[in-house]
């Protein structure tokens, strides 16, 4: 479809004038006027279902007073503080964080979004080394096709060829091994449990040939990324990740900015598999975007060394913001009050048997997958062939326009078609709502869905 035809979609608007100056990828989007629960609203009063939850980030609903009049008390108060001195809201968060989170995760430090708090991640980790008399640990390794963020050292450890490799002359080199693999890669007669086993000495092969007393941490999503987006490893996998990190001193870092604070139907998604990282990565839902805020919470022993006098070498003007505390204390708050985990578990199961009933049947759908309200959808031309359309007529953003025609929004992520077909994978489609999705929402998400692939097979096919 060419653009001028998206053009004529409505809710579409072109480039044009003012909107031309401005930095995006998403040219034709509809001009947003307002946001209510999990609705958002354009300038001509049209009403669409947030699908992806802003950029898989709401934790709760949109407007929700109760998180804006916390804020605004803040702001009346004071709007800021420098990080050096002390503050009621930044040690409530804190708090209430190590309350939530899993193990002895009890410090953290809070930075403004997912990106700086992976920097901050990968900066306490070689502190850590520095101050515990391990200097030659410096390596982090990731994971191919994870994405961590934007900034350079995020991009350093992600693993997405289209973003990293621009900048690779400013990266440093990290080394990357695969995610864990998909079941259908798994041999014949080999369990479940045992390929987990097999993905995960990926780890301790790479920790061998980089030499253990030169890695400093591994850094990986709960989940798939990228092209097994949403893939749920066996618990073994991550068992044995622990193992191997144990095994070497090398810290394990879980990201879980987009699985954290509800999303897969627990406080986070490390406790599917039951193992407690070194640091953990938070942001997104964390504040649900009422405000922007990230968070790197670490362990007793990882902390120890900073406890006792260690500087922290780190540092930026809104880390622990006053008023994105409040926002966060007060998202925490109608987390937990409206039993949100609770209800991402319940409603998401709900709406995985939907999809994989309605859905899944359909030509351009390869799978469905992942837990809680964390569902992705593989896109691709027809499951028959697994190859994704041409890249050319821009897929993405038509699957974007048929869906605001048929009233649904989604965050559509650069993984797919940019990739060699011989991959034979397709784009995920993230189905991540706030966490506050009733049934009869599900239901209607469902409805529309099936609409907007069917017409969008058509249209490619
Ligand atoms: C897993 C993961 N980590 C980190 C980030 C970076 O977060 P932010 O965009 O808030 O910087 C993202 C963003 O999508 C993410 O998905």
């Amino acid at each position: 479809m060419a653009s001028h035809e998206l053009n004529a979609l409505p809710g579409m608007r072109p480039a044009e004038g003012k909107w031309a100056r401005v930095f995006s990828s998403h040219p034709f989007d509809l001009i947003l006027d307002r946001t209510e629960g999990i609705y958002l609203y354009d300038t001509n009063g049209r009403r669409y279902i947030d699908v992806s939850g802003g950029a898989l980030a709401m934790s709760i609903g949109a407007g929700d007073r109760r998180v804006l009049d916390a804020m605004a008390r803040q702001a009346e108060r004071f709007g800021y503080v420098t990080p050096a001195m002390a503050n009621a809201p930044r040690a409530d968060v804190c708090e209430r964080i190590a309350r939530l989170a899993p193990g002895d995760l009890n410090t953290t430090y809070l930075v403004s979004g997912g990106s700086e708090a992976v920097e901050s991640a990968i900066k306490l980790a070689r502190q850590y080394h520095l101050a515990t008399g391990n200097p030659r640990k410096h390596h982090v390794i990731g994971t191919w096709d994870s994405y961590h963020g934007m900034t350079l050292g995020a991009l350093s450890v992600a693993g997405g060829p289209g973003y990293r490799i621009p900048f690779d002359p400013q990266l440093n080199g990290s080394p990357h091994i695969r995610h864990c693999r998909r079941p259908s890669e798994r041999p014949l007669g080999v369990s479940e449990e045992d390929w987990g086993r097999t993905c995960a000495l990926e780890l301790e092969e790479m920790i061998h040939y980089l030499g253990a007393d030169n890695v400093a941490a591994f850094i990986a999503t709960p989940v798939g990324a990228g092209k097994d987006y949403g893939l749920v490893p066996p618990t073994s996998y991550w068992t044995t990740i622990r193992a191997i990190c144990d095994r070497y001193q090398v810290l394990l870092i879980a990201d879980e900015v987009v699985t954290g604070f509800g999303r897969t139907g627990r406080w986070f998604g490390m406790e599917h598999f039951g193992v407690v990282p070194d640091l953990m990565v938070s942001g997104k839902g964390i504040s649900s975007l009422y405000f922007p805020v990230g968070a790197v919470t670490v362990s007793d022993r990882v902390n120890e060394p900073f406890r006792q006098g260690a500087y922290f070498i780190h540092g930026h003007t809104h880390m622990g913001n006053p008023i994105g505390c409040a926002a966060t204390l007060a998202v925490l708050d109608v987390i937990e009050q409206d039993g949100l985990v609770a209800n991402a578990a319940a409603v998401g199961e709900y709406l995985h048997g939907l999809l994989r009933e309605r859905i899944l049947p359909l030509g351009p759908i390869a799978d469905v997958r992942g837990k809680g309200l964390l569902a992705i959808l593989e896109l691709v031309k027809h499951k028959d062939t697994m190859e994704f359309p041409d890249p050319a007529a821009d897929p993405e953003t038509l699957f974007q326009a048929v869906a605001y025609k048929h009233g649904l929004s989604f965050y559509m992520s650069l993984y797919g078609p940019r990739r060699p077909s011989a991959m034979k994978r397709g784009v995920p489609v993230f189905i991540t709502p706030s966490l506050c999705l009733t049934r009869a929402q599900a239901d209607e998400i469902v409805d529309r869905l099936e609409k907007v692939v069917v017409e969008w097979g058509e249209t490619v096919g």
